[in-house]
Parts: C-alpha cells; structure tokens; sequence
C-alpha cells in the first residue's frame, strides 16, 4: 500500500492519503529556530535546544503521536460545519475530505480540498529568521458566496522547558500570560520580568499575529478554546464559531485567533500567521510590518529553497533504480544535513533530553554531510577534536554553545566510551580527500581538558588511548561502551569490535603518516598493527564467523558456545572493512552474515536474541527480542555489510542489502515499515518480534550518514582520495550503468560509467576528457571544470 510519492523534480515527497499508519514528519528552521511539522501539521518549535529553548508545545507520545501543533480550522457560518485545513485534528471522513501534503527541504505544505473550499496552508522558517510562516490560502471552488471563519491554533510550552511544562504543573500553570497589543498577541512567562529584547535565550517571550485580514477575534487559554472536554477534533470556539477575546494570566496560554472570509465564487484569499521570538513590542510589529505581506513571503519561500537545494547540486546520480536516486539526490542527502544539524535532539521521538552532540554520533554524521557542505565541516570536524582530552578519550557529550577548550573536565574513569575517537579515521581522512586539504593534519588544536597537538597528534592519541587499555588477551578495552551502547563488558572486558577499529585506525594512520612524510609514525603505526593483528588471531576468530567481546570474568560472548547473540554482524563487518580477516574469514564471515542474520528487512545485529543473559553486562536483554540492540535490524549498521561486499565485488549482494534497509524501496509497501518512507530509521523489528518489519526511530540516526557514504562511495564507487579521484564501482550486474554528476574541489565533473559485460566491479577503461587513463584513479590536477570521465567495467 502507497499513502505518497516521491515528485524528484520538485524535491519533495506527496503524501497523497492522509491517514499514514503514523504521522509522517519534516523540518523546519535551522539549529538556532528549530521546529518539526507532520502532514497533520502536528509538531514543536524550539529556540537552539529542544528541551530548554521549547516554546511551541507538542505532547509526546499521544494519540494521535503529533498534536497539538500549527492547526488551521474553518468553520462555514452558514450551517456550523467545521474542519481543519489538515486532515487531522478534525479529521473528516476520507470520501468527503482530500489531502494532499508536500514535505520539501525546510518547508511543509498541506493542501485540502472539503465542501468545494481549497487550502494550501506553506508553513516554513524564513533564512535567518527567528520567526514561522504559516501562509494560508483559502479558495471558493463553488458557485456561490461563502461566508467562513477561520480559526488558528498552537499551544505555548511554560517557561520554554519542555520538562517544566509538561510536569511541573503547580508552578508552570500560574505564570503565564497573553497580551493583545496593537493586534498582535504577546505571550509570557513570569510575566512580572523585564525583556530587554537583545538576548533571545531564555527570554520566555513570543508573539504571534494574524495578517493579511482583519483580527476578528482571539481565544488564548486551551481550557476556552478547546474547552473541557472538545478537544483538538471539536474545539469549543470553532464548534460555537466565536472567540471571547479573553486574555489569559495563568493555565496554558495558545494561539487561537479568529479571522471572517467572505470569499466570492472562484475567489482566494491569502493569509498569514506569523508567529516568533520576543515581545510585541521588540520584534513582533517590526517583523509584522517587514514580513506580513504576500510578496515577502513568497521571496523568503523562494530563498529557502534555493539554500536548501544547494547543497544537493554537489552530488546527483542517475541510476537504474529511481527510488535509489530519490533517496540519493534528495531525501538522504537531506537526511543526512538534518541529522548533522540536530544530531539527536529533536524529533517525534527525541524530545530534548539528548540535547548536545553525542561524541560518536556526531564524528559519524559528519561522514554524510562532507560531500554536499563546502562550508562549516571543517569547523564541526574541530569542534569535536577539541572535544578529545589529552588522554586521547573523549568527552562523551559536547555542548557546541559552551564548550570550552583547554578547560573542560575530563570525565570519570568508568565513564569513557571506547570507540569514541576512533571514528575520527572515518571522517578525518574522508574530509581531507574531499577537500584535499592535506595541510589539515598540521594544524594545531587544543584537546579538551589541557594540551594542543596536531590533527595528527590527536589521531595518534585517539589510538594510543586503546593501545594503552587493554585486557587479558592484550585486546582493547571495552570500558564504559563500544559502539553498541548495550554492553558493559566491565572497565577491562574486550570489545572485539573496538580492536577492528585500532587496527582500521593504525592502517589509515600509516597511510597518512606516509603521505607526509613522517616514516617514524607510519613505522610505529604498522609494527603497532603486526602486534593486534596477531592477537585478533590468536583469540577472535570462532571457526566461522568472529566473536563478539569478552567480558571481564574471561566470558565470551557472540560464539557457538554462548546460546545467546551467537552471531554479532558488526565484527564480522569491521573485521573485513579494517583487513583483519584473512581472505578465507572474509568468505566465511559473509557467508555466516547471509545464512544467520540476514532477512528481507535488514540484517539483524545479532541472533538469538538475549533473554537470560545478565542484564548487567548485557543491556540489550532489557529490550523485547528483536528490537534495537537485542537482534533488532540495526540500520546504521547495514551500510558496514554493504561496504564489505563491495570490498569483495560482490555487487549483487552488496544491493540487495542496501535496498532491504533502503525507505524508499518501501515506498509501495509503506504500512510494512511503518514510519516515513523518504527517511531512514534508527532500527527495524526483526523476525524474533511479533513487529516484524516494523522501522521505529526516524530521521536523527547515524543510518543517514552512512547510507549515504556506502551508497555514493563504496556501490557507486566514486571515491576522493587525496590524489585523485578513484573510480570503483561495485553495481548489480544487470545495471546497464550510471551518471554522477559530482562536485570535485569546486569543480562540477559528470562521471560516467558503463558496465557493457554486466558485471558489478573492476574498471577496464577509463578515459578522462576522452583521454585515456592508466588504472581507475583520475589524478586531482587533471580535472578541469566540466570534466567527463568515462568508465567502463569488464
Ligand atoms: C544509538 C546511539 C549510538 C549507538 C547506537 C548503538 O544509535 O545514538 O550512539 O552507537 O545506538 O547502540
């Protein structure tokens, strides 16, 4: 079943049937105004942090899971029928009621058509802006006048906390207050307080106005608007079509303000709300005046496409596959930019609480955004080195606004994760031969806590960190967490999966140390290596497939011993991905990956599912079998499956993972996946849970970032290198071929590749500008502006 579509040429994706199996989802805003719209027009705006910026109330986990938000109501005066202009709140019946809804980049816009009126209701954040737009048109499509009311409605979250407004109701309840001044309705907390108007942060004022028609009414507490018992679906004031124009002082103040439309046959009307940050008086009129006219508007909307698409030019493809070329060209580029932006803060299911930057989170999202952002990566890629400590572990959570290099604590012992800086051998290196910036290993950047070395210097601390803490098998320590957040294998357990990251990290690290001729390090870089890869030997490998961890009592887990996650696929992935595996491991640990965990869903993290293992050590038995870290279909981790078939050739194999985790695949099966088809999710139900296919956790995931790079790196195969551009393929082999359009150090090139044998990999031509070229990697000083490379594999 399909509720939508992807229109590609717009960049947005139709929801075409209202009743999704879950409100569908978007952003709005930037990281400084930030807010969240579903196809209900449900969601929450915040001021830089979710949790303590929160000034747009949504109530999480409700029912339905998105309301309140930025509601429209229309009521016909005539007979007293009344709707909302997105299918829910009122939600009429759907052979009488047509929606449509168009997430774009930044934008959402709901369209309805009900008793032969139209609406199209545009709501976005202008550039720059600390304001929304809701613009709202209304049309007549009968043959007769029509007298209507119209009605908006939001709900303001107390305090901008969303803990304090949510739970603290004996306090938050009495210190709110609206005011209508001039016709713009101000709402306050501690109203008693002075605003100076400058700093916005905490200042616990927003207005909101109504222009482009006269204010016939306001209604600003929920207790008169909705009423008692109405609700979202019958609200007193729509159901009576009047506002008592009473200003609140305490209870929950919102949004309601009422207009009349008298609209001729064939006639539309346009209005806006405009709703933001300060009082009236600091910012309210002045944006009123600036803003609240049709032609601004449309030239902020036009603005804000503009910036959004931009990125997007720096990679697009043309496959055989159009629904991978939606998610590549549009959708999981933007998912991967949402998720850079908000890491983990914000979503239907993030409300706030995980405000920060989530150390491994975020070196992993920044993968994602570095082919399509050519400014402030490089800063993001600083910010977090500044956030490792002279130790070479790292700060768990950074908190970009008051983070202070050079003075920040170190965290408890107990509380380092193990994985954290390694991750920086993903990105760093990745971001260099994007930008080809080699000079970025040499400069200097402060550690967090004391100290400054280079980027290379911290490379070097992030790997001696593990190289100094390990256990008995001389394996790195697990300490507080892996990458898998769901294992405590004690402070000197072993992560096996750690240990394939050292030595991914030791390898790289020889590489760059090669490249700038520092010999010594790329010396100790590999006799460092020699020594791990004889202890992974010695211990990890099971016979067919390798293990998972041991704990700090000597337990092994993820062998054929250990009745529980048996198999665990991320070390059977990094240990091909880092080189340990020899080629006889690699075959069989695909082969044990393929016959053990994968499914047509995704392949599972683990099987079986732990259910008596000691909760303690092992965190993923708290979950229901299936879900998540206990045998669940992890999706970031899909992409690491990907890339090790690709590295073998194995195209066929290395697709049919991809597209089994891939949303957009989904797109006509939709009510399966449950969640957005457009995004990527943090996990999926398994074949261990009654849920089975089920995706839960949409948008903010590390997923984003990674099936972005596997997609345009490893199965397309376009690969920057500090040198050059390395053309390797690794395609299904009934494609007939592919087009990249690809921007390469400011330079837009198209790269084409054919596969006339119908293999999946291996370049036996290429021509650069119709010039023939040795091997597949087209030299860095060769590419011109509009340069054409043809490839042709056999
Ligand atoms: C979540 C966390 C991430 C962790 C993963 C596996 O996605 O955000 O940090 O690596 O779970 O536990």
């Amino acid at each position: 079943m399909h509720y939508g579509h992807f229109d590609d040429k717009a960049r947005e994706y139709v929801i075409t049937r209202p009743d999704t199996p879950r409100p569908w989802s978007n952003y709005l805003g930037s990281t400084e105004y930030g807010a969240i719209i579903t196809n209900h027009a449900g969601g929450y705006s915040f001021y830089k942090s979710g949790a303590t910026g929160r000034f747009l109330r949504m109530r999480f986990n409700s029912v339905p899971l998105d309301q309140p938000g930025r509601l429209f109501y229309l009521r016909d005066q005539e007979n007293g029928d009344f709707w909302s202009t997105s299918w829910q709140p009122v939600g009429k019946p759907l052979d009488k009621y047509k929606s449509t809804c168009r997430h774009g980049m930044g934008y959402t816009i709901i369209e309805s058509r009900y008793a032969s009126i139209t609406t199209e209701a545009t709501y976005f954040v202008p550039l720059g802006q600390t304001f929304e737009y809701w613009r709202l048109r209304v049309t007549n499509k009968s043959k007769r006048e029509r007298k209507l009311s119209l009605f908006t409605y939001c709900e303001f979250a107390n305090l901008w906390s969303t803990f304090q407004d949510l739970v603290n109701l004996q306090y938050s309840q009495f210190i709110t207050r609206a005011t209508l001044e001039d016709g713009i309705l101000g709402i306050t907390c501690n109203p008693n307080f002075d605003f100076d108007g400058q700093d916005l942060t905490s200042c616990n004022r927003t207005w909101m106005a109504l222009s482009g028609t006269p204010l016939a009414g306001v209604e600003t507490t929920r207790e008169r608007f909705c009423g008692p018992y109405g609700g979202y679906a019958a609200p007193d004031a729509v159901v009576k079509g009047r506002c008592s124009n009473f200003l609140g002082e305490g209870d929950n103040i919102v949004g309601g303000q009422q207009a009349d439309l008298t609209l001729a046959p064939g006639e539309t009307k346009e209005v806006f709300v405009l709703l933001g940050l300060g009082t009236v008086k600091s910012h309210g009129w002045k944006t009123v005046a600036e803003f609240g006219n049709p032609a601004r508007c449309e030239e902020e909307f036009r603005k804000l496409k503009a910036s959004w698409h931009a990125p997007l030019k720096n990679l697009q493809v043309e496959t055989p596959d159009a629904n991978f070329d939606a998610m590549i060209n549009t959708w999981n580029a933007y998912n991967a930019l949402i998720t850079y932006s908000w890491s983990r803060s914000a979503s239907l299911v993030y409300n706030g609480e995980r405000d920060g930057l989530g150390f491994r989170d975020t070196v992993q999202d920044i993968l994602g955004a570095t082919p399509l952002l050519k400014d402030g990566v490089q800063s993001r890629l600083e910010l977090m080195l500044t956030g490792q400590l002279a130790n070479g572990g790292a700060i768990p959570v950074i908190k970009p606004f008051s983070h202070q290099p050079g003075k920040e604590p170190p965290p408890p012992d107990h509380e380092y994760r193990s994985d954290d800086c390694l991750w920086f051998f993903n990105t760093i290196p990745a971001y260099v031969a994007e930008t080809g910036d080699i000079d970025f290993y040499s400069k200097v950047l402060p550690y967090a806590d004391r100290g400054e070395a280079t980027v290379l210097g911290h490379l070097r601390r992030a790997l001696e960190f593990n190289l100094e803490r390990t256990g008995r098998n001389g394996l790195p320590c697990g300490l507080a967490a892996d990458w898998n957040d769901c294992i405590r294998l004690g402070y000197h357990g072993e992560s096996v999966f750690v240990a394939f990251q050292v030595r991914y990290g030791l390898d790289v690290y020889a590489g760059i140390a090669e490249k700038l001729v520092q010999p010594g390090e790329a010396d100790w870089a590999r006799a460092e290596l020699a020594k791990l890869d004889e202890k992974i030997q010695k211990t990890c490998w099971d016979g067919e497939w390798f293990i998972w961890a041991i704990g700090q009592d000597g337990t092994i887990y993820g062998t054929k011993n250990f009745p529980e996650g048996q198999v665990y696929m991320n070390t059977q992935a990094w240990a091909i991905l880092s080189g340990a595996a020899t080629p006889a491991q690699t075959k069989q640990a695909l082969a044990t990956m393929r016959e053990k965990l994968a499914t047509p869903y995704g392949l599972m993290l683990c099987a079986p599912p732990f259910i008596k293992a000691n909760p303690e050590i092992m965190k993923a038995t708290l979950f229901n079998a299936g879900i998540k870290e206990n045998a669940g279909i992890f999706s970031h981790t899909q992409s690491w499956a990907v890339m090790a078939e690709c590295l073998q050739g194995n195209g066929d194999q290395a697709y049919a993972y991809y597209r089994a985790f891939m949303p957009s695949a989904y797109n006509d099966r939709a009510e399966i996946r449950q969640v957005e088809p457009y995004v990527h999710c943090q996990t999926t139900y398994s074949r261990y849970n009654v849920n089975e296919g089920a995706s839960r956790v949409p948008w903010l995931s590390g997923t984003a970032s990674w099936a972005y790079y596997s997609a345009t790196h490893w199965i397309l195969g376009i690969r920057p290198e500090v040198d050059g551009l390395r053309i390797a393929p690794c395609i299904p082999k009934n494609w007939p071929g592919f087009k990249m359009r690809r921007n390469f150090r400011g330079r837009l090139i198209t790269i084409e590749v054919q596969n006339p044998h119908g293999v999946s990999s291996g370049v036996r031509s290429l021509t650069l500008d119709g010039k023939p070229l040795e091997g597949d990697l087209v030299p860095a000083g060769r590419i011109k502006p509009n340069s054409k490379i043809v490839a042709i594999l056999g």
